[in-house]
């Protein structure tokens, strides 16, 4: 039997081939939990008064983001629904990923009002932050004590699933946190973390989808944010996870991704390419939540954590180099099943690139060489104009988890791949 090496801190050892032969038995058992009632549609925030009413809400926290929302036409239509359906709502505006310190701020006045304003639901309209600064206020108002106490990995208390009702409106179309179950939270600095506050029944009750809410978003943050949506498709069709629910949508979310990426991005206005990328974002959540990631949003977590990177910079940066680097790896596993993940990785470059090569080499070059045409076109600064220095790279590969890369990465892997976009 032939052996390939694998190395661990400088030591290499000679393993059977056999071990990276990792199928994917696409049949084994998996599990599908909630997912949100989808509203999708130019148009639908009109609707939302009414969805209000239909639910018996009577009081809400709108959680909104920077100004452009608030400066345009939709939100005065929102207020003036809102008035008509009687409906009250209190305000809060916030910038920047979610922080404890800005979360713990917003129920702290929630919860000091509770007898005057009873709050029973929470609308956030906003890019991932805010949605996960919603989803995040929603659960934290029915328990006591810190955000950062329900935190994976930083908190001793595990979250109870209580949340008030939860309306999630995305203006981007990036994280998919529409359609996720965990809300992420960061404390930025040397010993900062980016972690998550998770549980099943914080998947948003509706994700309320209307891509012309997307229209002014600007051409970078399109650009990062769309390249969020296409590493999260990506990673949650090749990674060990997947199934074939995830699988079906993957595919052809990345099929719509593969059209409407650069035209959204060249063309704010395209509403086209807008529903396109919408779609793409709130499905790519739903993978993500029902299947996993792999090593982009692995190395993405501490990264994001040292340095206050925008997360779809970082995985618009990071996505070309690991893609190559992982199906360098597959071209030279011996798996001929169909499930094979240069397979997959092939299947995924005919969905983004709309090309077929004819072969499984040249479909997954096809994919590695439309990530990078978009990377490229969009600019995407590399970690060195990121600000990160070389010893940073070492620190970030030591505290990154992959477990559900479609195969196995040592530190060192990890390091070859930020090296290779530094
Ligand atoms: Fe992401």
């Amino acid at each position: 039997m032939s052996s390939s090496p694998i190395c661990v801190g400088g030591t290499c050892f000679a393993l059977p081939k056999s071990i990276f032969t990792i199928q994917f038995l696409s049949m084994d058992p998996f599990t599908i939990t909630r997912l949100p009632e989808l509203r999708f549609g130019a148009g639908t925030l009109i609707q939302l008064p009414r969805i209000l009413e239909e639910r018996s809400l009577q009081a809400i926290a709108l959680i909104l983001g920077g100004r452009s929302f608030k400066q345009s036409n939709p939100y005065d239509r929102l207020i003036e629904g809102l008035k008509k359906a009687r409906i009250r709502h209190k305000e809060f505006s916030v910038t920047g990923e979610p922080s404890p310190d800005s979360v713990d701020s917003i129920v702290t006045d929630l919860k000091a009002e509770k007898d005057q304003f009873p709050v029973d639901g929470v609308v956030a309209i906003g890019g991932g932050s805010v949605i996960d600064t919603g989803k995040a206020v929603s659960a934290l108002y029915t328990m006591e004590g810190s955000v950062q106490d329900y935190l994976e990995g930083v908190g001793t208390k595990k979250p109870a699933g209580t949340r008030l009702a939860l309306i999630a409106v995305p203006t981007t179309s990036g994280t998919g946190a529409e359609a996720t179950k965990n809300a992420v939270i960061s404390r930025i600095g040397p010993s900062g973390f980016k972690k998550s506050l998770r549980h099943d029944r914080y998947v948003p009750d509706i994700a309320l989808l209307d891509p012309e809410l997307t229209i002014p978003c600007p051409p970078e943050v399109t650009a990062a944010s769309g390249l969020d949506a296409i590493t999260q498709l990506l990673e949650a069709y090749t990674c060990t996870k997947a199934n074939p629910f995830t699988d079906g949508l993957a595919l052809k979310a990345l099929e719509l991704a593969g059209k409407g990426f650069l035209a959204a991005y060249r063309d704010g206005k395209n509403l086209e390419a807008r529903s396109q990328m919408a779609y793409a974002a709130y499905i790519s959540g739903v993978c993500l939540a029902q299947a996993g990631l792999g090593v982009v949003h692995g190395i993405a977590s501490p990264l994001g954590g040292m340095f206050p990177i925008p997360h779809g910079v970082v995985c618009g940066t990071l996505v070309v180099s690991a893609t190559r680097f992982t199906v360098s790896r597959a071209m030279r596993i011996d798996d001929p099943s169909e499930n094979s993940v240069l397979k997959r990785f092939a299947r995924a470059g005919i969905a983004l690139s709309g090309k077929d090569a004819g072969s499984d080499n040249g479909n997954a070059a096809l994919l590695i060489n439309t990530l990078d045409r978009f990377s490229t076109e969009t600019h995407m600064p590399a970690l060195r104009a990121l600000g990160l220095k070389e010893s940073d790279l070492t620190v970030i590969a030591s505290k990154t988890e992959a477990k559900y890369h479609p195969i196995p990465l040592t530190v060192q892997d990890i390091e070859t791949i930020l090296k290779d976009r530094y």
